[in-house]
This record gives C-alpha cells, sequence and structure tokens, in this order.
C-alpha cells in the first residue's frame, strides 16, 4: 500500500519491458504473465492515485497488453511478433500503444469567461494586452508582440482557468498540455514530444491563420530532477528553447502564443525565463477578491441571512481561491452529511416533499476555517515576492 507512485510505475514499466522482450523471443507464457504483472501495477497505480494525469494513458496501456494477452493466448495460431526485433528499444516499447502523446493533450476550447475569474486584474490585464489585442488586431502592431507568458505563483489561484478564459476569449484554439506528464518515460523520447507538440501548434496556427494557445502546465517540469535518464532533460529543455526561438524569430506572423505556469519558478533558469517575456505573478486574493469568491462559491447554497461574504473574506486572509471553494464545498457537506444522519430522512418521501438540509450558518463556516488551513504558507508567499523582485515583468 505504501509504495510511492513512482516506485509502482518503475515495477510497471520493468514488467511490461520484460513482457515484450520475451514476446519478442517467441516465450509465450513467460510473456503472458509479465504483462499480467504490468497491468497489475498500472492498474493498482490508477486506483491508488485517482488523480494522476497520466491515468489516461496507464489505461490505454493496459488495454493494448490485455489484447497482447489475448492473441497470445490462442494457441495454435501464429501471433504476429509483438515487435519489430531491429528497432530500438524505445521504439519497441512505443510499438505497444501509439498516439500516446495525442491522450495527453486537450484541444477542447475550454467555457470559462473573463468575469469568472475573480481579482488578478495585472494578470488580466497583461494576457489582454499581449494575446487578446493582437489576437484581434495584428495591423496595430508592427513591432510583434509577446508570444511567451508564464504565469507562476502559489497553487489554486487561478493560472490555469485565466489561461483558458483567455483562450475562451478570442476565436482559436488552445492546446493543454501537462508537461510533468510528458516527462513520463511511458511516453517516449520527451524531447520529440516537444517536438511534436509544438509542430502540432504550428501547423494549426499555419492552415487556418487562427490564434492558437499552447498552454504548458508545471513548466518547471521540463527542466527535469525527475526520473529520466542523465542527459535527457538537457535535451528536453533544449529541444523546448529552439522550438520557442522558433516562434520568436521566424514564426513572427504567427499567431502562435506559449502560456507556461509554474509553482516552482526558481527552479527555471535564464535562457528559460528570457523566452518567456512576459512573467506575471498569479497572488493569493486579496481582501476584495476573497469578498467576491465567497459570493461566488455561496451563491448557491442555502445559507443563513447572517452569512456574509465581507465577514468571511477576514477570516480567510491567507486562504487561496480554490481552498475557498472548498470551504464552502466543506459547509454543504456538513449540512447534507447531518440531514443523511437524520431521522426524518429515512422516512421515505417522494418528489416536493423530500427533506432538505438545515442551513448553514456563519458558525458552520467558522468552524471550518478553523479546522482547515491555509494550503500555503507564509513562507511560500515570500519566496514568491522575492523572485518577483528580481524576475517580475510585466
Ligand atoms: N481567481 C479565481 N477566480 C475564481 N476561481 C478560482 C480562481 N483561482 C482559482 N479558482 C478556483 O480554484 C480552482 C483551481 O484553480 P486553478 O487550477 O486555476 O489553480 P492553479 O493556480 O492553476 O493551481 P496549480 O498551481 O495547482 O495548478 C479552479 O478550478 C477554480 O474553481
Ligand atoms: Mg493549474
Amino acid at each position: 500500500m505504501s509504495l510511492a507512485p513512482q516506485e509502482l510505475e518503475n515495477s510497471a514499466s520493468k514488467f511490461a519491458a520484460e513482457a515484450i522482450k520475451l514476446d519478442s523471443q517467441g516465450a509465450r507464457g513467460m510473456a503472458i504473465s509479465s504483462y499480467q504483472r504490468a497491468i497489475e501495477s498500472l492498474t493498482k497505480l490508477i486506483h491508488l492515485y485517482p488523480e494522476n494525469k497520466l491515468n489516461r494513458v496507464y489505461q490505454e496501456r493496459v488495454a493494448a497488453y490485455q489484447n497482447r494477452i489475448k492473441a497470445l493466448q490462442m494457441t495454435n495460431v501464429d501471433v504476429e511478433p509483438v515487435v519489430d526485433t531491429k528497432a530500438t528499444p524505445e521504439e519497441q516499447k512505443q510499438s505497444l500503444a501509439k498516439n500516446d502523446l495525442d491522450s495527453l493533450i486537450m484541444k477542447e476550447k475550454p467555457n470559462v469567461s473573463w468575469d469568472e475569474v475573480i481579482g488578478l486584474d495585472d494578470a488580466k490585464n497583461a494576457l489582454r494586452e499581449s494575446i487578446v489585442y493582437p489576437a484581434k488586431r495584428p495591423d496595430l502592431f508592427p513591432l510583434g508582440w509577446p508570444r511567451g507568458m508564464l504565469l507562476y505563483g502559489p497553487p489554486g489561484c487561478g493560472k490555469t482557468v485565466l489561461a483558458a478564459a483567455t483562450a475562451s476569449e478570442i476565436e482559436g484554439y488552445f492546446i493543454n498540455v501537462d508537461a510533468a506528464s510528458m516527462m513520463s518515460k511511458w511516453l517516449g523520447e520527451a524531447e520529440k514530444n516537444v517536438a511534436k507538440l509544438f509542430g502540432m501548434a504550428r501547423g494549426l496556427a499555419e492552415k487556418e491563420g487562427l490564434p492558437v494557445i499552447l498552454f504548458v502546465d508545471e513548466v518547471d517540469s521540463l527542466l527535469g530532477n525527475r526520473n529520466s535518464e542523465v542527459g535527457g532533460e538537457i535535451r528536453v529543455k533544449n529541444q523546448f528553447l529552439t522550438e520557442m526561438d522558433g516562434i520568436n524569430g521566424k514564426g513572427k506572423d504567427l499567431k502562435l502564443y506559449v502560456i507556461g505556469a509554474t509553482n516552482k519558478p526558481w527552479s527555471l533558469d535564464w535562457p528559460f525565463l528570457r523566452r518567456f517575456t512576459k512573467r506575471i505573478y498569479v497572488s493569493l486574493p486579496t481582501l476584495e477578491a476573497r469578498t467576491n469568491l465567497f459570493d461566488l462559491y455561496t451563491a448557491p447554497l442555502r445559507k443563513d441571512e447572517k452569512v456574509k461574504s465581507t465577514e468571511l473574506s477576514k477570516l480567510a486572509d491567507g486562504y487561496s481561491a480554490s481552498d475557498i471553494k472548498d470551504i464552502c464545498q466543506s459547509a454543504q457537506l456538513m449540512v447534507v452529511n447531518d440531514l443523511f444522519r437524520s431521522p426524518e430522512f429515512n422516512e421515505p418521501v417522494e418528489g416536493e416533499g423530500k427533506p432538505q438540509p438545515r442551513i448553514i450558518t456563519m458558525n458552520d463556516f467558522k468552524e471550518i476555517i478553523t479546522r482547515r488551513k491555509p494550503s500555503v504558507s507564509m513562507e511560500m508567499i515570500r519566496a514568491y515576492y522575492k523572485w518577483s523582485d528580481q524576475f517580475k515583468a510585466l
């Protein structure tokens, strides 16, 4: 149970590599059992970490291995060799599941409006100036416009929603990819994935002349400290820098923008930062923003009239936007919990007369806020300020 995701992933990878090798040698029985162990590790990984962004990739692998097992179990039938034995180990590994990178990329246009992003006026303005205006009136920007934007700051303050809102403001494409997952060894060589990703973005921008926003979440993970092979990260980073230069230079007329997001700006080096000409701090919500957040998230709740967002906002100093959302969710959960446990709930009533939870009081909120500490420490905030002093660029 206590296996870390990394260990489980490693063991799944080991079994899979073993299976593919045995399979290519024609050792059906042994290959099957190795495939099965790979499937077990992957399934465990999915169950233990349901939020993992790589789960879609794992699921595809599981399905591919299951199919392979079925083929191998059909005795008396010649099964095609699983891989081209002359291919490199990397190619062999990838041959069982194609299009892995594609399953990580989200191309749907998000449905978030500017108004739904509370506060963060500086960040909104910077994105408007750099992306929305040039996208709408390129003729007004004879000197070009910035292509690389870095959103940095504590978790849960709106980096992802800001990028999404920018994208929905303009007529165009939004490509959303998570760099940490892209570095996974399950997806083959990361630098090739980086090239493929930019190629796809450029292709879209060229073909239709529409703006394309490439949103790279957790962009710091491209610089490494992960488990990949020695030198791998440097190649990935260099590939990324080359691609960024391509957009900043040759691709001047392309409406292609790269928005990177990170919680750890200090782990980015100068060559990397230099390509992001706008560096925008996405901060904890101010007193006013917190009031608006409470307004937003308590609006659908049945609450006592003494519940005031301005009061809640004062109590929630230091909390992130997503903490505030959690607090409101917990308040609702609390009264629903009470309802489910009450004796009246067990008397069946149909339709209109369904029992309703009691209304949420100020005390409920106070209790939740005392029990729940902010997810961002003051120390972290100081670290962001310090970094901003040096590197912020609006
Ligand atoms: N400024 C905001 N206005 C409204 N809702 C917000 C805001 N910031 C965050 N939220 C809420 O919190 C959730 C998490 O926000 P988001 O994913 O944008 O955070 P993030 O800064 O990208 O965090 P991370 O660094 O963990 O990726 C969002 O789904 C949204 O509901
Ligand atoms: Mg995010």
